[in-house]
């Protein structure tokens, strides 16, 4: 029996979050398009002797307790499947956290994934979405990844026609990061369903998904929405300010991603990507800033 494995674990921006009903569980109807994009983080993954379950991380601000989503995980499993014993995880981080990311998130989903292929589990993808959807919204998209339709909290998904080479800049305010509970709740509390300014553009949003012609990037650019901006970026300057610098540039179209602090920028190509990541760097103090293109799957064996 395998007794270690190494995956890759992709981040995701959200192209679309339009917030559509405030639900009575506490939670908000959504309907959004997310995208994987390759920005990972790496998880190693080892059985062990006892029923431990051991978390490291090289990122300082990553709890390796019981609070780790991560670890939530392989006890939700461990739970279900006792005999198994334990595992000892390590996460080496690259994707950032509190970034509107996913990056926790998807540390979860590939435990999960994990540990299946570990214990020799034979979970289905829908089993395997089903305890995602148990441990965060955005989990159950996590797994298989990809250019995806998610509604309800975020928990029900339909593949979209994979959006190949999407390029992409990331930037992420470094000493800022924004809780998603906070984002939700501000935009509960502000009663800003009420006060939609705008009308639905998902079905736009999905037809240029779908159309895969040449100009199919420049119309997805051109209707990236998140409701999320609209509590987040009046109490962020500091977002605010780099949107508008990104504005500035040769974007095809600038977003918050999910709850942030992320913006991203969609690019006519690499290279652009590359002009506009280095302008960011140089004019905007303690930024971290990447150059990535969109991702066709989630969790993957790590290729060395
Ligand atoms: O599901 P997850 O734990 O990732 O969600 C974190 C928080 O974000 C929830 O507790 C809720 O406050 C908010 N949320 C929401 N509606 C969603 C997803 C998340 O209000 N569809």
């Amino acid at each position: 029996m395998l007794s270690s494995l190494s995956l890759k674990a992709p981040a995701k921006v959200n192209l679309y979050l339009e917030i559509t009903g405030d639900r009575s569980d506490g939670y908000h109807d959504l309907v959004m398009v997310l995208q994987s994009i390759n920005l990972s983080d790496r998880l190693d993954i080892r059985t062990t002797g006892s029923d431990q379950i051991y978390i490291r991380c090289n990122h300082s601000e990553v709890p390796t307790d019981q609070t780790n989503l991560a670890y939530k995980a392989a006890k939700l499993l461990q739970n279900l499947y006792p005999d198994f014993g334990g595992v000892e995880i390590t996460i080496t981080k690259n994707i950032p956290i509190g970034a509107g990311l996913a990056g926790g998130s998807t540390d979860a989903a590939a435990v999960l994934v994990g540990i299946d292929r570990l214990w020799n589990l034979g979970l289905t993808q829908s089993e395997l979405r089903e305890l995602a959807a148990q441990l965060g919204s955005d989990i159950p998209f996590c797994i298989s990844g990809g250019t995806v339709l998610a509604v309800g909290r975020g928990e029900l998904l339909s593949p979209l026609p994979a959006l190949e080479n999407l390029a992409l800049v990331i930037c992420k305010p470094r000493k800022l990061g924004i809780s998603t509970v906070w984002a939700y709740q501000t935009f509960r509390s502000q009663n800003l369903l009420a006060t939609k300014d705008s009308q639905s553009n998902s079905s736009q949003m999905l037809a240029a998904i779908a159309s895969r012609d040449e100009s199919s990037h420049r119309q997805i650019a051109r209707l990236l929405y998140n409701d999320l901006e609209r509590v987040v970026l009046p109490a962020y300057p500091e977002i605010s300010s780099l949107k508008n610098h990104l504005q500035a540039q040769e974007c095809l179209g600038v977003l918050m991603s999910g709850s942030g602090s992320t913006v991203f920028a969609i690019t006519q190509n690499f290279a652009s990507a590359q002009r506009i990541a280095d302008s960011i760097s140089e004019s905007i103090e303690d930024i971290d800033v990447w150059v990535t293109t969109s991702s066709i799957g989630g969790i993957q064996d790590w290729e060395t």
